[in-house]
């Protein structure tokens, strides 16, 4: 057997209603003074209220920073970690989807360790130590609980990124009451994120792909496969945000350590550019990049289409299983009321010819991808997906 490394959350709650008992959960390893980390949307809901309370009637003081934007900027991190410099936190909250708990992470390493950012972005750049650090995502998809990646927009439109397992938090907190709220577009967007987390990193090339990986990607994809559409259609299922959670999580997991590959390289540019949310950014591309996969990777996503599509198991041939897989991808995006085409969210046709370039850019993920793809290779996916 090859070898590989796993690393991944020390400590995992999962408890509807745990974030309401924050302090119980979490109070001793954040010490006396919290930054909780959310946006400006969810601290209008008050979804963050009842965690606050619990913190400050156990004692705690808790300074609030609510104004992470989708696509953190570089400004917003810094600001945050000025807010809790200047409040001596002792721990960090990050309370939200991706970018909340993205802000979070940096803000926990730079307060912690005093290092510059400058020298932090990349793999394995960031030493640490970082403040105590909790995280509580209020989405399903992200998996950012359990990964060591924060990604941070510099500039206009450049995203950075630090890959670290220092920036992994102490405890992450998974708690369904927080995602039952969440819009039916939202739901579908996040949970086919984490759907194609599961695929990818179950067919990633990486060295690092690993048994580990590949058991927990097959059960996210059961468990995301059997509830995306209860959480999407009936939002206060909470069995189901609860699988939804769980399954987000497990994929997270398991592409921490099995990096995902062509479905995000190429969802990235849709983001860069016409800021469509990570989610659809994914689902869009999703079945094209798989069908132009298959010729090395049918075997692979046969392996994993019944996890998702119980009905594939009576499926015989590995070549016809795996049709059927991104067959039933491709529905379940239209069934769940997603935009299915580049041209349904405007993305003009000539842009295709720049997004494959900037596609290419992504060579930290194409490396992982089960076949090599081209520039040309990317210019055909996009035109298949307009
Ligand atoms: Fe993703």
């Amino acid at each position: 057997m090859t070898p590989f490394q796993f690393n991944t959350t020390k400590s995992l709650v999962f408890e509807t209603g745990a974030a309401a008992h924050l302090a119980g959960v979490a109070g001793a390893v954040l010490g006396k003074t919290c930054l909780l980390v959310t946006d400006p949307g969810l601290r209008a809901l008050g979804l963050a209220d009842a965690a606050i309370a619990s913190l400050q009637d156990a004692g705690h003081e808790v300074v609030i920073f609510d104004q992470v934007e989708a696509d953190p900027s570089r400004e917003t991190l810094m600001t945050a970690v000025e807010a809790g410099r200047s409040a001596g936190a002792t721990g960090v909250v990050g309370f939200g989807g991706g970018s909340s708990l993205d802000v979070a992470k940096l803000v926990a390493l730079l307060l912690g360790s005093g290092e510059d950012l400058d020298d932090a972005w990349g793999v394995a750049q960031a030493k640490g130590p970082r403040l105590p650090l909790v995280l509580v995502p209020t989405t399903a998809g992200t998996g950012s609980e359990v990964t060591p990646v924060s990604i941070i927009t510099v500039g206009a439109e450049e995203k950075r990124g630090v890959s670290s397992p220092v920036i992994l938090p102490d405890i992450a907190i998974l708690d369904a009451d927080l995602t039952v709220g969440l819009p039916p577009h939202i739901t579908a967007a996040t949970g086919v994120d984490a759907m194609v987390h599961a695929i990818e990193a179950y067919a990633s090339k990486s060295a690092n792909n690993n048994p580990l990986s590949k058991m927990l990607a097959r059960e996210a994809l059961r468990l995301l496969g059997a509830n995306i559409e209860t959480a999407v259609f009936e939002g206060q299922n909470k069995d189901a945000r609860g699988a939804m959670l769980l399954g987000s999580m497990l994929a997270g997991q398991a592409f921490a350590n099995s990096p995902v590959a062509a479905v995000h390289a190429l969802a990235y540019p849709i983001g860069g550019t016409f800021h469509i949310p990570h989610g659809l950014s994914n689902a869009l591309v999703l079945p094209h990049v798989l069908r132009f996969n298959a010729p090395e990777a049918s075997a692979t996503y046969a392996e994993i289409a019944a996890d998702a599509f119980p009905h594939l198991a009576d499926v015989d041939g590995s070549q016809a299983r795996c049709a059927g897989f991104i067959d039933a991808l491709a529905d379940l995006s239209a069934k769940l009321g997603m935009q299915t085409r580049l041209r349904d969210v405007e993305i003009p046709k000539d842009a295709i010819a720049k997004m494959a370039s900037d596609a290419m850019l992504q060579t930290r993920l194409l490396v992982n991808n089960p076949r090599d793809v081209s520039e040309t290779d990317a210019f055909n996916i996009y035109t298949a997906a307009w």
